[in-house]
Protein backbone atom coordinates (compact mmCIF):
# COMPACT_ATOMS: atom_id res chain seq x y z
CA UNK A 1 0.00 0.00 0.00
CA UNK A 2 1.78 3.56 -1.16
CA UNK A 3 0.03 5.68 1.59
CA UNK A 4 0.99 3.33 3.98
CA UNK A 5 4.93 2.68 2.74
CA UNK A 6 5.13 7.22 3.15
CA UNK A 7 3.72 7.25 6.27
CA UNK A 8 6.71 4.35 7.64
CA UNK A 9 8.89 6.38 5.30
CA UNK A 10 8.38 9.60 7.35
CA UNK A 11 8.33 7.88 10.80
CA UNK A 12 11.49 5.88 10.06
CA UNK A 13 13.10 9.40 9.22
CA UNK A 14 12.20 10.78 12.42
CA UNK A 15 12.57 7.99 14.88
CA UNK A 16 14.77 5.45 12.59
CA UNK A 17 12.20 2.96 13.53
CA UNK A 18 12.19 -0.57 12.53
CA UNK A 19 9.03 -1.47 11.19
CA UNK A 20 9.50 -5.29 12.21
CA UNK A 21 10.59 -4.52 15.51
CA UNK A 22 6.92 -3.23 16.73
CA UNK A 23 5.01 -6.21 15.33
CA UNK A 24 2.42 -6.26 12.06
CA UNK A 25 -0.13 -4.26 12.62
CA UNK A 26 0.94 -1.88 15.41
CA UNK A 27 1.06 0.82 12.83
CA UNK A 28 -1.55 0.13 10.76
CA UNK A 29 -3.27 0.72 13.96
CA UNK A 30 -1.72 3.95 15.08
CA UNK A 31 -2.17 5.36 12.49
CA UNK A 32 -6.12 4.40 12.73
CA UNK A 33 -5.82 6.10 15.66
CA UNK A 34 -5.05 9.10 14.95
CA UNK A 35 -6.91 9.40 11.59
CA UNK A 36 -10.22 8.73 14.00
CA UNK A 37 -9.31 11.45 16.39
CA UNK A 38 -8.58 13.71 12.93
CA UNK A 39 -12.08 12.45 11.79
CA UNK A 40 -9.52 11.41 8.54
CA UNK A 41 -11.29 8.92 6.56
CA UNK A 42 -8.93 8.35 4.10
CA UNK A 43 -5.04 6.92 4.10
CA UNK A 44 -3.95 8.64 1.11
CA UNK A 45 -5.51 12.32 3.17
CA UNK A 46 -3.94 11.26 6.56
CA UNK A 47 -0.74 10.28 4.21
CA UNK A 48 -1.35 14.36 2.90
CA UNK A 49 -2.04 15.71 6.50
CA UNK A 50 1.17 14.13 8.02
CA UNK A 51 3.22 15.90 5.19
CA UNK A 52 1.91 19.31 5.52
CA UNK A 53 1.70 19.34 9.65
CA UNK A 54 5.05 18.79 11.37
CA UNK A 55 3.18 18.49 14.52
CA UNK A 56 1.22 15.44 13.99
CA UNK A 57 4.50 13.42 12.68
CA UNK A 58 5.12 14.31 17.11
CA UNK A 59 1.63 12.66 17.35
CA UNK A 60 2.24 9.47 15.67
CA UNK A 61 5.20 9.32 17.59
CA UNK A 62 3.25 8.94 20.32
CA UNK A 63 1.34 6.52 19.03
CA UNK A 64 4.30 4.23 18.31
CA UNK A 65 6.68 4.54 21.24
CA UNK A 66 6.63 1.38 23.68
CA UNK A 67 7.12 3.14 26.77
CA UNK A 68 7.52 -0.16 28.86
CA UNK A 69 9.77 -0.03 31.89
CA UNK A 70 9.66 -0.27 35.75
CA UNK A 71 11.82 0.31 39.04
CA UNK A 72 15.34 -1.45 39.41
CA UNK A 73 14.20 -3.38 35.85
CA UNK A 74 17.40 -6.04 35.88
CA UNK A 75 18.84 -5.91 39.64
CA UNK A 76 22.36 -6.43 38.62
CA UNK A 77 22.58 -3.32 36.13
CA UNK A 78 22.08 -1.02 39.42
CA UNK A 79 24.44 -3.71 41.55
CA UNK A 80 27.03 -2.77 39.09
CA UNK A 81 26.88 0.50 38.91
CA UNK A 82 26.89 0.74 43.11
CA UNK A 83 30.16 -1.57 42.44
CA UNK A 84 31.54 0.90 39.97
CA UNK A 85 31.24 3.67 41.94
CA UNK A 86 33.69 2.50 44.15
CA UNK A 87 36.23 2.84 41.53
CA UNK A 88 38.50 5.55 40.48
CA UNK A 89 37.46 7.96 38.20
CA UNK A 90 33.89 7.20 39.35
CA UNK A 91 34.35 7.74 42.67
CA UNK A 92 35.92 11.10 42.64
CA UNK A 93 33.94 12.64 40.26
CA UNK A 94 31.82 15.36 41.51
CA UNK A 95 28.97 15.92 40.29
CA UNK A 96 28.84 12.50 39.01
CA UNK A 97 27.02 12.67 35.28
CA UNK A 98 24.81 9.92 34.52
CA UNK A 99 22.64 9.34 31.43
CA UNK A 100 19.69 7.22 30.98
CA UNK A 101 18.29 6.97 27.44
CA UNK A 102 15.74 6.21 26.65
CA UNK A 103 14.27 7.05 29.80
CA UNK A 104 10.67 6.14 28.96
CA UNK A 105 8.27 7.34 31.99
CA UNK A 106 11.22 7.50 34.07
CA UNK A 107 11.63 4.46 36.47
CA UNK A 108 15.43 3.78 35.32
CA UNK A 109 16.43 7.24 35.65
CA UNK A 110 14.85 7.17 39.76
CA UNK A 111 16.31 4.05 40.11
CA UNK A 112 19.95 5.35 38.94
CA UNK A 113 19.47 8.10 41.44
CA UNK A 114 18.35 5.96 44.47
CA UNK A 115 21.46 3.54 43.93
CA UNK A 116 23.62 6.52 44.16
CA UNK A 117 22.24 8.06 47.05
CA UNK A 118 21.52 4.10 49.03
CA UNK A 119 25.75 4.68 48.39
CA UNK A 120 26.25 8.02 50.29
CA UNK A 121 26.44 10.11 47.02
CA UNK A 122 24.25 13.59 48.11
CA UNK A 123 22.39 15.41 45.59
CA UNK A 124 25.14 17.84 45.22
CA UNK A 125 27.67 15.47 43.77
CA UNK A 126 25.56 13.78 41.38
CA UNK A 127 23.17 14.40 38.25
CA UNK A 128 20.73 12.30 36.64
CA UNK A 129 19.56 13.05 32.99
CA UNK A 130 16.92 11.07 31.58
CA UNK A 131 15.85 11.29 27.65
CA UNK A 132 13.29 9.84 25.73
CA UNK A 133 11.96 10.77 22.32
CA UNK A 134 8.35 11.01 23.72
CA UNK A 135 6.44 14.01 25.20
CA UNK A 136 4.07 11.96 26.95
CA UNK A 137 6.81 10.34 28.60
CA UNK A 138 8.64 12.39 29.76
CA UNK A 139 5.74 14.63 31.17
CA UNK A 140 5.17 11.61 32.88
CA UNK A 141 8.32 10.98 34.15
CA UNK A 142 8.60 15.31 35.96
CA UNK A 143 5.08 13.91 37.67
CA UNK A 144 6.61 11.02 39.28
CA UNK A 145 3.15 9.44 39.96
CA UNK A 146 2.99 5.74 39.70
CA UNK A 147 1.05 2.94 39.14
CA UNK A 148 1.85 -0.83 40.52
CA UNK A 149 2.91 -2.10 37.30
CA UNK A 150 6.12 0.02 38.21
CA UNK A 151 7.02 -1.36 40.97
CA UNK A 152 6.96 -5.42 39.81
CA UNK A 153 10.76 -5.38 40.66
CA UNK A 154 10.93 -3.81 43.56
CA UNK A 155 9.31 -5.22 47.33
CA UNK A 156 6.50 -3.28 49.42
CA UNK A 157 9.93 -2.05 51.69
CA UNK A 158 11.29 -0.08 48.18
CA UNK A 159 7.73 1.79 47.97
CA UNK A 160 7.23 2.51 52.02
CA UNK A 161 10.96 4.42 51.77
CA UNK A 162 10.84 6.32 48.81
CA UNK A 163 6.93 6.87 47.64
CA UNK A 164 3.82 8.62 49.25
CA UNK A 165 0.19 7.22 48.55
CA UNK A 166 -1.64 9.03 46.44
CA UNK A 167 -4.94 7.26 45.74
CA UNK A 168 -4.32 4.28 44.30
CA UNK A 169 -0.58 5.89 42.96
CA UNK A 170 2.31 6.20 44.22
CA UNK A 171 4.36 9.54 44.40
CA UNK A 172 8.00 9.48 44.64
CA UNK A 173 9.72 11.75 46.97
CA UNK A 174 11.07 15.26 46.39
CA UNK A 175 14.46 13.82 48.03
CA UNK A 176 14.73 11.05 45.20
CA UNK A 177 13.17 13.37 42.53
CA UNK A 178 15.29 16.95 42.38
CA UNK A 179 18.31 15.12 41.32
CA UNK A 180 16.72 13.91 38.39
CA UNK A 181 16.24 15.89 34.82
CA UNK A 182 14.46 15.25 32.09
CA UNK A 183 14.76 16.17 28.54
CA UNK A 184 12.50 15.47 25.61
CA UNK A 185 14.88 14.62 22.43
CA UNK A 186 15.80 12.10 20.27
CA UNK A 187 19.16 10.33 20.21
CA UNK A 188 19.79 10.25 16.35
CA UNK A 189 19.15 13.90 16.45
CA UNK A 190 23.39 15.08 16.57
CA UNK A 191 22.38 18.73 17.92
CA UNK A 192 20.29 17.76 20.46
CA UNK A 193 22.46 15.17 21.82
CA UNK A 194 25.34 17.48 21.70
CA UNK A 195 23.94 20.01 23.59
CA UNK A 196 23.66 17.20 26.69
CA UNK A 197 27.27 17.67 27.93
CA UNK A 198 29.54 14.64 28.78
CA UNK A 199 28.34 11.42 31.36
CA UNK A 200 30.67 9.34 33.23
CA UNK A 201 27.98 6.54 32.66
CA UNK A 202 25.41 6.11 30.75
CA UNK A 203 22.63 3.56 30.39
CA UNK A 204 21.18 3.00 26.86
CA UNK A 205 18.81 -0.33 27.20
CA UNK A 206 15.93 -1.29 25.25
CA UNK A 207 16.71 1.46 22.22
CA UNK A 208 18.41 0.33 19.43
CA UNK A 209 16.32 -2.79 19.08
CA UNK A 210 13.50 -1.01 18.12
CA UNK A 211 15.93 1.16 15.23
CA UNK A 212 17.11 0.20 11.62
CA UNK A 213 20.62 0.36 10.64
CA UNK A 214 21.77 3.33 10.15
CA UNK A 215 19.92 4.72 12.93
CA UNK A 216 21.60 2.29 15.44
CA UNK A 217 25.16 3.36 14.17
CA UNK A 218 23.94 6.82 14.54
CA UNK A 219 22.64 6.42 18.00
CA UNK A 220 25.23 4.52 19.02
CA UNK A 221 27.96 7.55 17.55
CA UNK A 222 26.00 9.90 19.25
CA UNK A 223 26.96 7.90 22.87
CA UNK A 224 30.15 7.44 22.19
CA UNK A 225 30.81 10.75 21.90
CA UNK A 226 28.74 11.77 24.92
CA UNK A 227 30.89 9.68 26.97
CA UNK A 228 33.96 10.49 28.99
CA UNK A 229 37.20 8.90 27.26
CA UNK A 230 36.78 6.57 31.00
CA UNK A 231 33.06 6.51 30.90
CA UNK A 232 31.23 3.13 31.06
CA UNK A 233 28.05 2.28 29.08
CA UNK A 234 25.61 -0.40 30.33
CA UNK A 235 23.53 -1.96 26.97
CA UNK A 236 20.62 -4.12 27.43
CA UNK A 237 21.69 -7.63 27.24
CA UNK A 238 19.94 -8.20 23.55
CA UNK A 239 22.20 -4.80 22.22
CA UNK A 240 25.70 -5.09 23.20
CA UNK A 241 26.60 -6.90 20.56
CA UNK A 242 25.19 -4.02 18.55
CA UNK A 243 27.37 -1.33 20.33
CA UNK A 244 30.52 -3.96 20.13
CA UNK A 245 29.74 -4.03 16.43
CA UNK A 246 30.34 -0.32 16.14
CA UNK A 247 33.29 0.69 18.19
CA UNK A 248 32.53 0.14 21.83
CA UNK A 249 34.92 -2.50 24.05
CA UNK A 250 33.30 -4.73 26.37
CA UNK A 251 34.32 -4.19 29.95
CA UNK A 252 31.74 -6.83 30.99
CA UNK A 253 29.77 -9.35 28.65
CA UNK A 254 27.05 -9.10 31.02
CA UNK A 255 25.93 -5.15 30.79
C1 LIG B 1 11.08 0.11 26.25
S1 LIG B 1 11.42 1.82 26.62
C2 LIG B 1 12.99 1.64 27.40
C3 LIG B 1 13.00 2.26 28.78
C4 LIG B 1 14.18 1.87 29.69
N1 LIG B 1 15.46 2.21 29.08
C5 LIG B 1 14.14 0.41 30.05
O1 LIG B 1 14.91 -0.38 29.48
O2 LIG B 1 13.32 0.03 30.89
C6 LIG B 1 11.78 2.41 24.96
C7 LIG B 1 11.69 3.95 24.84
O3 LIG B 1 12.46 4.35 23.69
C8 LIG B 1 11.97 5.62 23.31
N2 LIG B 1 12.54 5.94 21.98
C9 LIG B 1 12.29 5.32 20.80
N3 LIG B 1 12.99 5.89 19.81
C10 LIG B 1 13.72 6.89 20.38
C11 LIG B 1 14.65 7.84 19.86
N4 LIG B 1 14.97 7.86 18.56
N5 LIG B 1 15.21 8.72 20.73
C12 LIG B 1 14.90 8.70 22.07
N6 LIG B 1 14.00 7.83 22.59
C13 LIG B 1 13.43 6.93 21.77
C14 LIG B 1 10.47 5.42 23.37
O4 LIG B 1 9.77 6.64 23.45
C15 LIG B 1 10.31 4.55 24.62
O5 LIG B 1 9.94 5.33 25.74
Amino acid sequence: MAHFRRIYAMLRRRLGLQLTSLGPTTLERAVQRRMRALRIEDWEEYAQHLKRHPAELDALVEEVVVPETWFFRDQAYFDALAELLLHPPFCSAAPLRVLSVPCATGEEAYSIAITLLSCGRTKNDFQVVGVDVSQHAVARAEEALYGRRSFRGTDEEFQRSYFHAEGDLFRLVSRVRQTVSFRRGNVIDSLFMGGLGQFHVIFCKNLLIYLCGWARQRAVEQLHRLLTPEGRLFAGTAEISLFLDHGFAAVSERY
